[in-house]
């Protein structure tokens, strides 16, 4: 019988992050959930536990060197070596474009400190390891916002290009390691993030929360929201494949796989 693969999640307690967690768990693997709430990723894991699935929590902030290295040390006491690790924390902040109107330099640093760095930080954590094993799978949720841009969220499109050309890279020079990193690039999808979306579009534009919602639906070239679940296993195939470098762009209608990011 084979080892059951053990992950870590990031950004896990609610969203996208919980459901990736759920569909893990589901397949059978140990999964570690993440994020600064704790309350929210324990809340998750019990659920998941509660289904009969093996899910533990640990407090996370991916924004501090200090915190990863002592969540991952926590992850590998509770649920034993990582070998599957998903970059999904991540944060959006909108605001329009120069310094004096919102997007500061204290704004941009926060996207690339959580949405860039934090995620290369975690591979940096877990990557020797997986070496050593010869084995393992790295899945950052990125965006749309790192194939294109998008209006107000400057510093958010700049800190996921920035996560999409590391994996790139990354993806090279892991070659032949047995340690393979892809990404996904979700357009916009029905969570609490873009539920915090629609309520700044609905108090800054006059709309109503509905029209708001409808907006951001019709941005999508599906005309629909993607759900989380249906990013869920896409990652899920993306770690139990070979798959480095892969890009899979997910538009609310079928999943759209690049060619390898080269
Ligand atoms: N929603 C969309 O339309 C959309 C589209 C494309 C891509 N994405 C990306 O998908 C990922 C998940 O988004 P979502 O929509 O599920 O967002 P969400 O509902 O706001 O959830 C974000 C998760 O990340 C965690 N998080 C935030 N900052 C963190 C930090 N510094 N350290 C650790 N965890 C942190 C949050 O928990 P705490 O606050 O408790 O830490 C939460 O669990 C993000 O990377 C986002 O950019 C979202």
């Amino acid at each position: 019988m084979s080892v059951p693969h053990v992950a870590l999640v990031t950004g896990a307690g609610r969203g996208i992050g919980a459901a990736i967690a759920a569909e893990l768990a589901g397949s059978g693997a140990a999964v570690v959930l993440g994020a600064r709430t704790l309350s929210e990723c324990e809340r998750t894991a019990a659920e998941l536990r509660a289904r009969g699935g093996s899910a533990f929590a640990v407090e996370l902030d991916v924004g501090e060197s200090a915190s990863i290295a002592a969540a991952i040390a926590r992850a590998r006491e509770l649920a034993g070596p990582i070998d599957w690790l998903v970059n999904n924390a991540g944060i959006a902040v909108s605001a329009p474009l120069l310094p004096r109107e919102g997007s500061t330099d204290e704004l941009y640093e926060r996207h690339m400190r959580v949405n860039f760095h934090g995620a290369r930080r975690m591979a940096e954590g877990l990557l020797p390891a997986m070496k050593s094993a010869g084995y393992g799978r790295i899945v950052n949720v990125a965006s749309s916002a790192a194939l294109r841009g998008y209006r107000y969220v400057a510093a958010y499109c700049a800190s996921k290009h920035a996560l999409l050309g590391w994996a790139r890279a990354a993806a090279l020079d892991l070659e032949s390691s047995g340690v393979q990193v892809a990404t996904v690039c979700p357009h916009y999808v029905d969570s609490p993030m873009t539920d915090a979306s629609v309520r700044t579009i609905a108090a800054k534009t006059g709309r109503s929360e509905a029209e708001a919602r409808a907006l951001l639906a019709a941005e999508n070239p599906a005309g629909k929201l993607v759900l989380p679940a249906q990013i869920a296993v896409v990652v899920r195939g993306l770690l139990e494949s070979d798959a480095n470098g892969a890009l899979v762009e997910l538009d609310g209608s079928v999943p759209r796989y690049h060619p390898a990011a080269r």
